[in-house]
């Protein structure tokens, strides 16, 4: 077991470095809340019970909100860590700081349409599914729109994105003929207390991003994206194998191939999508596969996923999906 951290200058130091560089600019309610933690004897004590994995500022200050709401201030914190410490604690034993995050699936499509189909989609790091569902949603590309099919019209989130000029977008989504998640702490669509666990992973002030959520979450009840529990390390050829052999598999993950820590297990996980004879989509920040970053000229840009198909870079994303830019 990982040892307690029980340095709570430490803590301190990582909730101001929090508040200062991540907060900042993007969660004024965050930032304040953080600067207050960072500087207060009692809820440094509190978070010194934890090993240091789990002193995330994300995770603590999400468990308050799950357990209590969101605090208006740094004294309603104070004093709702007074009533709620043991459940807010309890909350940060057994949630992760998973988000799922259906817009970028704006950045998906445009890959996703390319390709002779029909498709078989299989994502790894799932979360909830929500990036399963890339043919059910609504998008505006500026220019460009793309309804939501008839059967998911009604409830579906419009995805927002800017696409550079070249960027080859679609007249329609491709056809989706089995899908498929895989997630090593699945979160499920049909469960109050999982959705509101998501829900809380976003920032306070990010309501255009919690509408998109919610309404994704409506989509993905009608249409039960079916997320399985297992390690893509270990499960994917078996999850694999019950694709339909008359469809394209498709393999695609965003935002997780940074959690897998050992460059030879995400290496030998590539190695699995060609040996499926899967097409690999991988939308992820460049250095989790540097010999896919290798084949490009000049820096990376700041702040931006790489996407790539088969080991190929295609194209620069913003992190939620709401910039696409084609290389
Ligand atoms: C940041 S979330 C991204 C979720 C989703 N791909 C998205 O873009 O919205 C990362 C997800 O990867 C999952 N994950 C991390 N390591 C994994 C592994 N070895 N096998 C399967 N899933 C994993 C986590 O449980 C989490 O749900």
């Amino acid at each position: 077991m990982e040892n307690p951290g029980s340095d709570t200058e430490l803590i301190a130091e990582r909730y101001r470095r929090f508040a200062e560089h991540e907060a900042r600019g993007s969660s004024p309610l965050y930032q304040d809340l953080s600067h207050h933690v960072a500087g207060s004897p009692g809820l440094l004590a509190f978070l010194a019970q934890f090993p240091s994995a789990l002193q995330q500022p994300n995770l603590f200050l999400a468990a308050v909100r799950h357990v209590a709401g969101t605090p208006r201030d740094p004294a309603d914190l104070d004093a709702m860590m007074v009533r709620h410490a043991e459940d807010v604690a309890r909350t940060m034993r057994v949630r992760r700081t998973q988000t799922n995050e259906p817009g970028r699936c704006a950045s998906l499509l445009p890959l996703l349409a390319a390709l002779p189909g029909p498709l078989a989609l299989l994502e790894v790091g799932a979360s909830a599914g929500l990036c399963l569902l890339p043919d059910l949603y609504g998008y505006d590309y500026g220019g460009l729109t793309i309804d939501a099919p008839e059967r998911t019209r009604a409830v579906a989130p419009v995805l927002r994105c800017q696409a550079s000029a070249e960027t080859p977008l679609p007249r329609r989504p491709p056809q989706v003929v089995w899908r498929a998640g895989l997630d090593i702490n699945p979160l499920a669509v049909e469960s109050t207390s999982d959705m509101a666990w998501l829900e809380t992973l976003v920032w306070p002030e990010q309501v255009g991003r919690l509408e998109r959520l919610r309404a994704a979450v409506e989509v993905a009840r009608l249409v039960s994206p079916g997320v399985r529990s297992g390690d893509l390390r270990r499960d994917l050829t078996a999850l694999a194998a019950t694709a339909p052999a008359d469809a394209r598999l498709v393999i695609f993950h965003t935002a997780v191939l940074g959690y897998v820590e050992a460059q030879s297990e995400r290496d030998a996980f590539a190695a699995t999508t060609a040996e499926l004879g899967a097409t690999w989509i991988s939308s992820e920040w460049p250095d989790v596969f540097p010999q896919t970053a290798a084949k490009l000229v000049g820096p990376a840009p700041a702040g931006l996923f790489l996407m790539s198909v088969d080991g190929v870079p295609v194209a620069w994303t913003a992190p939620h999906g709401q910039v696409l830019v084609w290389i």
